[in-house]
């Protein structure tokens, strides 16, 4: 997979699906060729044209006038030599200095993949590392850059481990885990922008001259801003179109920058965010950035989103969990919120039990003396009496019904109505001098410290070995802004964002591994945390808490854009929606939510039999369905960023089952009727829809579509339509 051609020093890594060019240029550079399709062998075509380029700098020393760092395609840039473009690193040297050039050394391929210390990464035996060192002679400086290839994906992981090999400290400012140059290209830049309730809200814009960078300096990857971003040629559609899609395995502050230079070429680089970021590095030691993504696709958006999947699915989330079917669950947050006892949690589960649903949470507020969001984060023991017969009791009532039970915690904040507050003030996360900035009323405990992450790993201990719990919800509900570790120095304060996330990191290390069969779910205001990161110790997200459905079909069709459905938790609520206010038909709550890991979050005790009998069906369809929806092709088919209405399906591996959703935000009025043309299927294969009314060949389907409008639904419809494989035409009539 690895090759590297010594005469004209050409490294290229490649499988059957992709082609990763670089070369070692004048002055030693590493320069980008390409990324891309697969080519059999690479001849020099794309060997970088020399001409002379007025106010581009060239190579420090030489006389070569062709030459210029500030124009050649590379691999990790720096500042303060020649390039004038954003650096992918950049370095205060003891001197006061950042210039850095970064030569090449030597490199090195590995079949076992170098472990990132510390940090969420990729892993799996089909894989091949190719090591490049670089090196700056003059401050001491080795960069080595990590690029995995697997045999079978689409993809190039990278990181980079910086070494200080000089005998005086050096500041790190800047590290992109990955950079790469383009040459000239139109691209469009998508992203994920979004909000708390509304997470993920993909946009699309050509790439404009000048730098965009897309940021979270909130102490969390956060709602506002996914760790992702992808460059698509104009006109790229689902299915048709090159793209690269860029990810971060990080759940702290992160930057993409995507810069066009004056030649119209495309910088584009993802790593921690350089703001507030400054970590000191003394002789002899080393930094490892976090593991970045790169996707490739020459199929359009669906084949980078399944690229994603893969990669996640199969070198990413480790939890056993991923591979099997996730429960239907209930949880009593919007059902209740604070304002429950057991006799009203006993009424929720006996009506779950009847209509099936298999695990059942209890949420925030069973624990130290919390009554609303004010105080007890922290005090990670049960609220005397708030359960009658205590939680463990409750749990075994749950496990007796034939439930299963989780639990929700919030272990790394701290509310300063707290016994852990008053014993240890000086844990929370805040500038000494100055008030510290609450949000929801809570702290971020200080998580860089080792003695905190030993508190709650102690704590979270035994309140999961004292109770049958079979699942945790691990929230996290503000973000930090008054950066200041107690225990670093003056000179490590630009250190705190990243050894908190690192802090959390061996937390979670610890906790999943010491506890296996606990299925953890991470959450984070919703989805302000939904990463890669969280995702290699936690199979599945809280997607958002935005239970609309209506809002819930945009943030879960952006989502799905990198992450697979089975990461997605996604709950039927009440009405009106708790965030919107809107009343929307209880089929259309079940089917949105259906479209994910399938849980609810109402009081089922207020309901009447009607949309009980729906729920019980819907749970029961879902049940049947939950292996296709959970593990098959997800298709996305009418985007709701584009349209009033959106569609999506998921097709079995084998091509034999398909089911298709269709939702409408507002009924027109005499609206054209729409062909909603499937994709996926077996062409020769005959598919009849569950109902019996609709028989056609997989092509028809296809190329034809279903009408899915021929009726005035009104606002708010959704449809389901479950097709089977039932036979199949001859392949050779076909052709006739
Ligand atoms: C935020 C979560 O996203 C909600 O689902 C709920 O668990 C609350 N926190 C509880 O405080």
């Amino acid at each position: 997979m690895i090759s590297f051609d010594q005469v004209n020093g050409i490294f290229h890594l490649s499988n059957n699906k992709i082609s990763y060019l670089m070369q070692i240029e004048e002055g030693n550079t590493l320069s980008h060729l390409y990324y891309g399709a697969p080519i059999p062998s690479y001849s020099g075509i794309r060997s970088y044209p020399r001409m002379d380029r007025s106010f581009s700098p060239n190579l420090p020393g030489a006389q070569d006038r062709l030459f210029s760092l500030d124009t050649l395609p590379q691999e990790y840039p720096t500042f303060g030599t020649g390039d004038f473009r954003s650096p992918a690193i950049q370095i205060r040297n003891t001197d006061g200095s950042s210039a850095q050039s970064l030569q090449y050394s030597h490199y090195k391929i590995v079949k076992e993949k170098p472990n990132l210390e510390g940090l969420p990464q990729t892993f799996g035996e089909d894989s091949e590392t190719l090591i490049i060192f670089l090196e700056d002679a003059i401050s001491q400086v080795q960069v080595q850059l990590n690029y995995t290839i697997f045999s079978n994906e689409p993809v190039i992981a990278r990181s980079v481990q910086i070494h200080n090999q000089s005998d005086q400290g050096i500041q790190l400012e800047k590290v992109s885990s990955a950079s790469i140059d383009f040459a000239k290209e139109e691209f469009e830049l998508l992203h994920l922008p979004g909000g708390y309730s509304r997470e993920r809200m993909l946009e699309k814009q050509p790439v404009p001259a000048g730098t965009i960078q897309l940021t979270s300096n909130r102490g969390a990857s956060s709602h506002h801003q996914n760790p992702f971003f992808a460059l698509a040629h104009p006109h790229t559609t689902e299915t048709n179109g090159e793209a690269y899609g860029f990810l971060l395995i990080y759940s702290g502050n992160h930057e993409s920058t995507i810069e066009k230079d004056s030649f119209d070429q495309i910088r584009a680089q993802i790593g921690i965010s350089p703001l507030n970021f400054c970590w000191s590095l003394s002789p002899g030691e080393s930094f490892q950035s976090p593991e970045a993504l790169i996707t490739y696709s020459n199929a359009g958006l669906q084949e980078l989103s399944a690229a994603f999947y893969e990669v996640l699915h199969k070198h990413i989330i480790r939890s056993t969990y991923k591979e099997q079917e996730r429960p239907v669950l209930i949880n009593n947050w919007e059902a209740t919120f604070f304002d429950f006892d057991r006799e009203r949690l006993t009424k929720i589960l006996d009506r779950a039990k009847e209509i099936g649903v298999e695990l059942f949470v209890l949420d925030d507020g069973w624990f130290g003396h919390r009554d609303d969001d004010r105080s007890s984060l922290g005090d990670w023991f049960e609220y005397p009496g708030k359960i009658a017969g205590g939680l463990a009791d409750f749990s075994k009532e749950v496990h007796e019904k034939g439930l299963k039970f989780g639990i929700w915690v919030e272990p790394e904040m701290i509310s300063q109505d707290s016994e852990l507050f008053n014993k240890h003030p000086d844990w929370i996360i805040h500038v000494p001098g100055r008030p510290a900035a609450p949000g929801r009323d809570q702290f971020i405990l200080d998580l860089s410290r080792k003695e905190v992450q030993d508190n709650l790993y102690q704590q979270l201990k035994k309140l999961f070995s004292s109770i049958e719990i079979d699942y945790v919800k691990w929230d996290m509900n503000r973000n930090m802004t008054d950066v200041f570790s107690q225990q670093l120095d003056a000179n490590q304060q630009g250190e705190v964002a990243h050894r908190y996330i690192l802090g959390l990191y061996s937390l979670l290390e610890r906790l999943t591994t010491e506890f296996p069969t606990i299925l953890f779910e991470s959450c984070a205001g919703g989805g302000g945390r939904f990463d890669a990161g969280m995702l290699y110790y936690m199979p599945q997200v809280w997607t958002s808490d935005n239970t609309d459905p209506i809002c819930r079909i945009q943030i879960q069709s952006g989502t799905s854009l990198v992450y697979p459905i089975s990461t997605m938790g996604a709950h039927i609520a009440d009405i009106p929606s708790h965030q919107t206010r809107r009343k929307t038909p209880i089929e259309t709550r079940s089917d949105v939510a259906s479209s994910g890991l399938l849980g609810l979050e109402l009081d089922l005790a207020k309901l009447d039999s009607d949309d009980l009998n729906v729920l019980k069906m819907k749970i029961n369809f879902y049940k049947a369905n939950r292996v296709l929806i959970q593990f098959g092709n997800f298709i996305r088919l009418l985007s709701p960023f584009e349209n009033n209405d959106a569609a999506w399906s998921f097709i079995s591996h084998d091509q034999s089952e398909c089911l298709v959703y269709y939702f409408q935000t507002l009924q027109q009025p005499e609206p054209a009727f729409k062909p909603l043309k499937l994709r996926g299927l077996d062409p020769y294969a005959i598919y009849q829809s569950d109902a019996g009314d609709i028989t056609a060949t997989g092509a028809e389907l296809m190329q034809l579509g279903i009408w899915v409008n021929q009726q005035k639904h009104g606002d708010f419809y959704s449809s389901a339509l479950k097709f089977n494989k039932i036979g199949e035409i001859d392949n050779a009539d076909a052709n006739d």
